[in-house]
């Protein structure tokens, strides 16, 4: 097994820190090498995304990703962004499937900004396409309008678009991952107004009829955004585009009390993936070693079952967080009355103790 390492900026070293020494604790047969990416690469190297660094990742069974950006390269030109690196990555390993669940830990229902009813047991699983969209369609710019409210204007454009396959290979992963849960996929589209997305729902429809022990359930956007925070426990998976599903996700994170808790992982045709949490580079809170670090060590979790056929010490970490959770530990941002404010690295530390505790 050999895992790139991909810390990057921000608050991403700090935790990616912790996560590896999770990793290391489980006395596990691995090879791993670190590179830079992001901020860290372009200072470095010029570029957010370096070749060497890109061909360790290719070379590597799995990657475990920190969070890349900061307020400081806003005015760099697009392609020189720190979040370019992330992009490339996802596009060069063809990542086009991107797994984020949304749990409540029992611990941190408290925690959500909805009721505790609403959230306890709270386990969603939100399947994003990642590939195409209106992220990466073609044509995109700037030009002088010819036609519209205001001919003769400067305008931009992009353009939202999903081929056939695209929308198959997705659909098909919601539906098995579905299968092993709670047998039912919700697709979310705008099908009402985009022709884009409803073409996705009659695939989505389409492929359904392979699964037919799966019930499917189709919602607008908005419908689901308002559903997603009125009864979140009544979706199961969720599988949608790119953009839908950037939104989405971030608000389902919002239920479960801290997006420092959410771990991701993006996968290939094959299995090989790369494993971030959620959240971004937190540059309010870099070098202050108040991160949480449990995101990442999730994510590790989800690589070692995603990619690297560990289920086992995927398990193992996952009962220790809920372990140092149990015992009352929290960083700030999962901090309430009552429970033991501690550090980043602390929180790793104890995830750590807690890990070899249960070996
Ligand atoms: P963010 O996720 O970095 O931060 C949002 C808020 O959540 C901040 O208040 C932050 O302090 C807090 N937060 C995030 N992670 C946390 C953790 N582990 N523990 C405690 N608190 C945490 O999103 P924001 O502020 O929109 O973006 C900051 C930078 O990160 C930008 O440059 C953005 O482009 C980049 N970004 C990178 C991503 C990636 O590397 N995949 C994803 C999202 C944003
Ligand atoms: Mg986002």
């Amino acid at each position: 097994m050999k895992i790139a390492i991909l810390p990057g900026d921000g608050i991403g070293t700090e935790i990616v820190a912790e996560a590896v020494k999770v990793l290391k604790a489980l006395d596990l047969q691995f090879e791993s090498e670190q590179a830079l990416v992001g901020g860290a690469a372009y200072e470095a190297h010029g570029h957010p995304l370096p070749e060497s660094t890109l061909n360790l990742a290719k070379a590597a069974d799995a990657v475990l990703f920190g969070a890349v950006g900061d307020w400081k390269y806003d005015k760099l030109e697009r392609a020189l962004r720190p979040e370019q690196a992330i992009l490339g990555l996802r596009k060069h390993l063809g990542l086009f499937a991107n797994f984020r669940p949304a749990i409540c830990y029992e611990q941190l229902t408290h925690a959500s900004s909805l009721k505790p009813e609403l959230v306890a047991g709270l386990d969603i699983l939100i399947i994003r396409e990642l590939t195409g969209d209106i992220y990466f369609g073609q044509p995109r710019g700037r030009r002088v309008a010819v036609d519209g409210h205001f001919p003769g204007a400067e305008e931009a454009f992009d353009t939202m678009r999903y081929s056939k396959p695209e929308i198959e290979r997705i659909a098909h992963i919601a539906f098995q991952a579905a299968r092993k849960r709670g047998k039912k996929v919700t697709s979310v589209d705008k099908a009402n107004v985009l022709e884009t997305f409803q073409f996705w729902k009659d695939v989505v429809t389409e492929v359904h009829a392979q699964y037919s022990d799966v019930e499917l359930e189709h919602m607008y956007v908005d419908n689901a955004a308002m559903q997603l925070v009125k009864a979140p426990k009544k979706f199961d998976v969720v599988v949608t585009g790119n953009m839908f599903g950037d939104i989405l996700s971030d608000e389902a994170a919002m239920l479960t009390g801290s997006i420092g808790m959410l771990p991701s992982a993006s996968l290939d045709r094959n299995n090989k993936g790369l494993y971030e949490p959620s959240h971004g580079s937190a540059p309010d809170i870099a070098g202050k070693g108040i991160a949480n670090p449990l995101a990442t060590i999730l994510s590790a979790a989800m690589m070692l079952r995603f990619s690297l056929d560990q289920a086992e010490a995927a398990d193992r970490i996952e009962s220790a967080v809920r372990s140092v959770l149990s015992a009352g530990l929290r960083t700030a941002d999962i901090w309430s009355e009552g429970t033991q404010k501690v550090s980043t690295r602390d929180m790793g530390d104890a995830v750590v103790a807690a890990v070899r505790g249960a070996s």
